[in-house]
């Protein structure tokens, strides 16, 4: 099964409760929560108090994308917050090895992010440690940008990585998603698309949501 991930900061933050749960009715089986420090991406989004309230109403996997500088001092308290799945970025981590083995302690699923302008073999030699690889499809930093084409070619290499090691990593494409690229997506290889603008900016968020996860299952 494949699984759509709605980006939560393209939400309406002034009615969160009801947007989480439309989510939790909805045929999604994520949020997507970006966590942005102003430092790593020129943009700063939400921390620990919004972070409670998905804890509180969410009835799904919670998707933290920490978009943040030094991102092992914080694994603990995203992780007290209710994370299924913590992603860090590789660009933004001094020991990727390390960093991994510490969110998996904690029984929390690792994903490793990689910008548009890094190599997809840097991920070889960690491949088969980590449970997801965020590929991104925009420059992390704002919702409602473009989807970067190239991303289909470095897809395709990272799904020759993934196969080549054995490994059983799940594949995550974030940025830009709409109906007009998510089919294809998955005919490559991904497993999570993340969707943000698309879904929230739509007549019917949740009719949205919908449409991705039957064009993709
Ligand atoms: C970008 C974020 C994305 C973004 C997705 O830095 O990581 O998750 O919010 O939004 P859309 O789907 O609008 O590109
Ligand atoms: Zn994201």
């Amino acid at each position: 099964m494949k699984i759509i991930a709605p980006s939560m900061l393209s939400c309406n933050f002034g009615k969160l409760e009801e947007e989480i749960e439309m989510v939790n009715k909805s045929d999604a089986d994520w949020f997507h929560l970006d966590i942005m420090d102003g430092v790593f991406v020129p943009n700063i989004t939400f921390g620990t108090p919004i972070l409670d309230v998905f804890k509180k109403y969410s009835e799904k996997h919670l998707d933290m994308h920490l978009m943040i500088v030094n991102p092992e001092n914080y694994v603990e308290k995203f992780a007290s917050l209710g994370a299924n799945t913590i992603t860090v970025h590789y660009e933004a981590c001094d020991n990727l090895k390390d960093t991994i083995k510490q969110i998996k302690k904690l029984n929390i699923k690792a994903g490793v992010a990689i910008n548009p302008d890094t190599d997809v073999s840097l991920l070889k030699e960690f491949i088969d440690q980590i449970d997801l690889v965020c590929l991104m499809s925009v420059f992390p930093g704002f919702s409602g940008q473009k989807f970067i084409n190239e991303t289909y070619k470095r897809l395709k290499s990272l799904k020759t990585i993934i196969s080549n090691s054995n490994a059983n990593t799940i594949i995550q494409i974030d940025g830009g998603v709409s109906l007009d690229n998510a089919k294809k997506l998955v005919s490559i290889g991904a497993d999570i698309l993340v969707a943000g603008s698309f879904v929230f900016k739509s007549e019917s968020p949740k009719k949205t949501i919908e449409k991705l996860y039957t064009a993709i299952n």
